[in-house]
């Protein structure tokens, strides 16, 4: 799913546009559209606003009620330049219809409308698709803009021929399909170097990652095998997407990333405070780190000698369950996710019972009695158990398990989102 923004000029053709939204939204992508005041003389905003579910924008002075925010976006709490932050947040431009007199503007950097100040903000791929009558678009002028912006690495989605909007006229000029459209603006952004969807934009993800040590003494401790390969795999998908992550790690010795805030823990007691003063500010808490669910009650403070021993009996207390806890007393609008090692059969009925004990929105499920899979291992495969059904993860790099499972978080957080959308 990628954020298009698409810019409408003025054009007979510009109710194609109409279509092309319908397509996109129902490939997954989320659109916002300016238009040109030329543009609302062929298509309204209403009908535009119908079909993106979002805000239109046409002039440069008009606040967005959206924040920038695209459909299915938490909206920023500030309030930012409307065309800027549109374009920061977009991951592909597309102008459909582009009009002769657009497409010069474009190519001459003017910046006299929104549709065209946008344009000369962006750093996304943009994809012209040019409509006009055909001797406009066969005019030298129209032809050297479109070198221009070809030469640029715009692409251009050419025009057809057939009948024109004049009546009994025949040419090309044609807005191209919006299918072509469409998949013009998709190759545009599986090729663009950076592409990375910024769906997570401006909500707050905190990850536990790890696995906790309770002290025995001073040197030795009951730890447990987790290294926090995947809890760092979902903060960095999330970070991808454009989340503002907290990491908790548990003893954690893997290279860390710059984007990344890290908070590190030993116990389970470290843990469970630093998640209860972070949780509060979080939209997302997506609980990896394997917590002790015992501690030694009496922790020596030196080292156990072992002269004069024949043996050591250390006797061990109950945790808290942080995950529990927090589900108990979490705002809404909160996604807690949890995450559960589980030995062979029946692991998704006993998943399925710990989602509903603790009150989860879904615990991801792995199989530890598969040594290829799961602890310290590159791989991972698992299931995420929701409340309204299982999804398996095949085996993958740890990478694409957490893409998939903050995947499972966006569409679970949908609702959320649209309704802080419309609230915005
Ligand atoms: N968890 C927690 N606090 C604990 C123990 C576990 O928050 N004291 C969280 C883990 O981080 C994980 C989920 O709860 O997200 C796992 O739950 P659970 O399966 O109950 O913990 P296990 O110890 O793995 O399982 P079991 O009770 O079956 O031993």
């Amino acid at each position: 799913m990628a954020r298009i923004l698409l810019g409408v000029s003025g054009g007979i053709s510009a109710y194609k546009a109409v279509e092309l939204i319908r397509l996109a939204t129902r490939a997954g992508h989320a659109v916002r559209v300016i238009q040109t005041e030329t543009s609302l003389e062929f298509v309204g905003r209403a009908t535009f606003a119908g079909v993106t579910g979002a805000p239109v924008l046409v002039g440069e002075f008009e606040a967005d009620p959206a924040r920038g925010a695209f459909p299915g976006d938490p909206a920023p709490d500030h309030d930012p330049i409307s065309h800027l932050e549109l374009v920061r947040r977009c991951d592909a431009y597309a102008i459909a219809p582009a009009s002769a007199n657009t497409i010069a503007k474009l190519a001459g950097g003017l910046a006299d409308n929104l549709l065209t100040s946008a344009a000369l903000a962006s750093t996304a791929p943009l994809v012209v698709a040019p409509a006009m009558n055909d001797r406009m678009y066969e005019h030298p002028a129209t032809r050297a803009n479109l070198a221009t912006l070809a030469e640029r690495g715009t692409r251009i989605v050419p025009p057809g021929t057939g009948a024109l909007a004049s009546k009994g006229e025949w040419g090309v000029g044609r807005l191209a399909e919006p299918s072509q459209v469409l998949g013009a603006v998709e190759d545009a952004l599986s090729t663009a170097v950076d592409y990375a969807p910024r769906s997570l934009d401006g909500m707050r993800v905190l990850v536990t990652a790890g696995g906790t040590r309770e002290p025995i003494d001073s040197v030795r401790y009951v730890g447990n095998r987790s290294s926090g390969r995947m809890g760092l795999a979902l903060a960095d998908e999330a970070a991808r997407r454009g989340a503002d992550v907290t990491v908790l790690a548990a003893n954690v010795s893997l290279p860390r990333a710059e984007a990344i805030r890290y908070v590190e823990v030993e116990t389970a007691a470290e843990l469970a405070a630093a998640t209860r003063a972070e949780f509060r500010a979080a939209d997302v808490l997506l609980m990896a780190a394997a917590v002790a669910d015992f501690r030694p009650v009496a922790p020596e403070a030196a080292k156990i000698p072992k002269t004069d021993r024949d043996g050591l009996t250390v006797e061990l207390e109950r945790t808290s369950d942080v995950l529990a806890e927090l589900a108990a007393e979490r705002s809404p609008g909160q996604t807690l996710i949890g995450f559960a090692a589980e030995h062979g059969e029946g692991a998704v009925p006993r998943a399925r019972e710990k989602l509903q004990r603790k009150r989860l929105d879904a615990i991801v499920v792995n199989d530890i009695s598969r040594p290829d899979i799961g602890f310290d291992a590159a791989d991972n495969e698992v299931a995420i158990v929701g409340r309204d059904g299982v999804q398996h993860v095949p085996r993958g790099a740890k990478a694409e398990v957490a893409a998939t499972i903050i995947d499972a978080v966006e569409a679970l957080r949908a609702p959320v989102a649209h309704a802080k959308l419309e609230g915005a």
